[in-house]
């Protein structure tokens, strides 16, 4: 191997400057490593930076100017080895009065496809950069995407956002019949991606020098592309730019909306139906305010086939991002609700190769400590909430599954009863002795959710509702109704009530459904999370409960279930059920509730539950009285910890 120390030379018209600097050339024939091409790209940034800084000097331009030129130069060489001519005027201009030659051996560029761009990024100035959102795509991470985006056969692709061209090299690379169109505002990168792709002979590629959101064009099969991320409060004509994309999608945006979060609107009219949209992006939209928009529009206009959260441990970007994701969407008129939503969560890079066999073959629920893949129906994803929370909802189910069972297989769960006429068919002590009824016609009941106050429904807790002359009563008739009870049906067939739609299905009008008094009822809305209660008493219960049957008969284990369904573990299970009604309001139906996941009642000791029993019933007299009940929850929460982990 050969070795040997070169000179960079700065020639002017009259005077030649040397600088010295230590470059190693390797044989042509040898393949050259990582380190070498990391070595290259050094000594290269050097070199132009010094002469940024002599046109500093020389020409009194500004720093960002300077190494913009400087780099350009560079460019300039390149090109000429390439034959591919580049052109940004005025900076030919200036370069036409000086030739600045660079040490460099070009097989590093040749076998290194983002060689430019690490350069780039290490030349450029920082400020520079941020503004313009110029932060590149790991190779990896473009071969990941590109190997998604090329499932469906894709024929005409778009990049928005150029840069380097690094989509277009990585797709180029797996399959070459690709016809590509390509949009970048900044001249230099523009500049950087046509020396990039003319390693590749002769692409069918079209460069469009100017700001995506300007532009309009045919339809495409993929688009794909790290979007530009940029605060718009570092951006110049904000409103003038958001208002544009406004009147496209017809819709008001947030004005702390992220520019990234514009290309995703762009992008819709320029694909396909059926068409693949890529993008790499910061997940912040995921959670943030002006995300609700975002999110909004992908469930009206695409089908979500997936997005996969890199965590701050799974690297991404180099340079500034810490959090990143990728989403991919299938664009669809209209979208089917329930298609499968893969929510992949990446904690460690797991390497391209995979992430790829991963994404491609796993299709159920999966979690381990680097990756986990959670699938949930596009209907499920409410876009007023936070999204990020979905990835995560079946690591405690996973880590456990082996422990749980659905409270299905030992309860059935029922709506309560509906009565077609709450005012009618209630009755409060007063109304009882207004009609002067016969009790053998009456249930108790309980008919609205706040009347329980507690975890457990007592007899003294009813009695106090009679006292109060709360409705306590259900008329339950299924027998010949007595001449008091006749004239109150015909006070009822007055009002029409006989002719409601429940009433009118029930013979005769005036029965009611049948039920058995549940031990167990679980609220049907919620805002943070189910409330279910313990009915000591002989009441039924209206629609404002579902009714649980557990199909055992042993008081302790009763009490075992209902503390854990109040529990937290149970509340983290039960996300996975939730339907969303928007403002933080759940609604949960009966076959919800039933899909609850529970400890395998069968499987823990009879001890441990009367343990847990005891334990919980000293929980509710202290719920009652307002003790302090801190200990006795953690004590619950950490018995079923290691009931759930055991
Ligand atoms: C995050 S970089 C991605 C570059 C490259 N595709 C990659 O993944 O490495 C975004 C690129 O978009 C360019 N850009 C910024 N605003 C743009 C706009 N409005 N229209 C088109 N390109 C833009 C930037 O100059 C930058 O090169």
């Amino acid at each position: 191997m050969e070795t040997s120390t070169t000179l960079l030379q700065f020639e002017k018209k009259e005077e030649t400057f040397e600088i010295k600097s230590e470059i190693k050339i390797v044989e042509k024939e040898e393949i050259i490593d990582k380190f070498e091409t990391d070595k290259q790209v050094l000594n290269i940034v050097s070199q132009i930076k010094n002469i940024g800084k002599l046109l500093i000097t020389e020409y009194k331009i500004s720093e960002e100017e300077s190494y913009k030129i400087a780099f350009y130069s560079f460019l300039k060489k390149i090109s000429q080895k390439q034959n591919q001519i580049i052109s940004i005027s005025e900076y030919d201009n200036i370069l036409s009065e000086r030739n600045f030659n660079f040490h460099f051996n070009i097989k590093h560029f040749l076998q290194c496809p983002n060689f430019l761009e690490k350069i780039y990024s290490k030349s450029i100035p920082i400020g520079y950069k941020k503004n313009r959102g110029q932060f590149f795509t790991p190779i990896d991470i473009a071969e990941f995407m590109a190997n998604i985006g090329l499932k469906d056969n894709p024929k005409k692709v778009l990049d928005p956002a150029l840069g380097g061209g690094i989509f277009i090299s990585t797709l180029n690379h797996i399959t070459n019949n690709l016809s590509f169109t390509t949009v970048e505002k900044d001249p230099l990168c523009l500049a950087m991606a046509k020396i990039n792709l003319s390693r590749y002979g002769n692409l069918n590629l079209e460069y469009k020098n100017m700001d995506f959101l300007d532009f309009n064009n045919s339809q495409y099969d993929l688009i794909i592309a790290n979007p530009p991320y940029v605060r718009f409060h570092d951006i110049e004509n904000r409103d003038e730019t958001i208002s544009k994309i406004e009147t496209e999608i017809d819709s008001k945006l947030s004005r702390l909306i992220n520019y990234y979060a514009l290309f995703f609107f762009k992008a819709k009219n320029l694909l396909k139906e059926g068409g693949k949209l890529i993008f790499i992006t910061p997940s912040e939209f995921l959670n943030v305010n002006y995300g609700t928009s975002v999110k909004e529009y992908f469930k009206k206009n695409y089908e979500i086939d997936s997005i996969i959260t890199f965590e701050n441990g799974a690297l991404v970007f180099e340079d500034n991002l810490s959090t990143a994701c990728i989403t991919v969407l299938t664009r669809k008129n209209n979208p089917d609700k329930n298609k499968k939503v893969k929510l992949i969560k990446l904690s460690k890079w797991i390497g391209k190769n995979d992430l790829i066999k991963f994404y491609n073959e796993k299709q159920e629920n999966y979690s381990d400590e680097n990756i986990s893949l959670t699938l949930l129906k596009q209907g499920e994803l409410n876009y007023k909430e936070k999204w990020l929370k979905y990835f995560n909802k079946n690591e405690k189910f996973e880590s456990c599954k082996h422990n749980l069972i659905k409270l299905s297989d030992i309860a059935f769960v029922n709506r309560g009863i509906a009565t077609g006429a709450n005012n009618y068919f209630l009755f409060s002590n007063s109304k009882f002795k207004e009609w002067n009824l016969e009790e053998d016609y009456f249930k108790p009941v309980i008919a609205k959710s706040n009347f329980c106050k507690f975890i457990d429904f007592t007899n003294e807790d009813f009695e106090n509702l009679i006292f109060q002359d709360k409705s306590s009563h259900l008329l339950y008739c299924f027998s010949e109704p007595s001449q008091n009870l006749k004239k109150f049906i015909e006070h009822g067939e007055k009002q029409n009530l006989h002719k409601r739609y429940l009433t009118s299905k029930r013979t005769p009008w005036y029965s009611m459904e049948k039920r058995d008094v549940a031990p167990i009822w679980a609220g049907v809305f919620s805002r943070d999370g189910v409330k279910f209660i313990l009915n000591k008493t002989n009441c039924l219960n209206l629609t404002t409960f579902h009714a649980i049957y557990p199909n055992f008969n042993d008081e302790n284990k009763l009490l075992f279930l209902v503390a854990f369904l109040n529990s937290e573990h149970c509340k983290e299970l039960i996300k996975r059920e939730m339907r969303s009604y928007g403002g933080g309001l759940n609604k949960f139906e009966p076959k919800d509730l039933e899909n609850i996941p529970v400890p395998d009642i069968n499987n823990v000791s009879q001890q441990k539950i009367d343990e847990i029993a005891s334990l919980f019933e000293d929980y509710l007299k202290k719920f009652r009285t307002k003790q302090d009940i801190s200990s006795q929850k953690m004590e619950l929460e950490n018995e079923f910890e290691q009931i759930l982990n055991a």
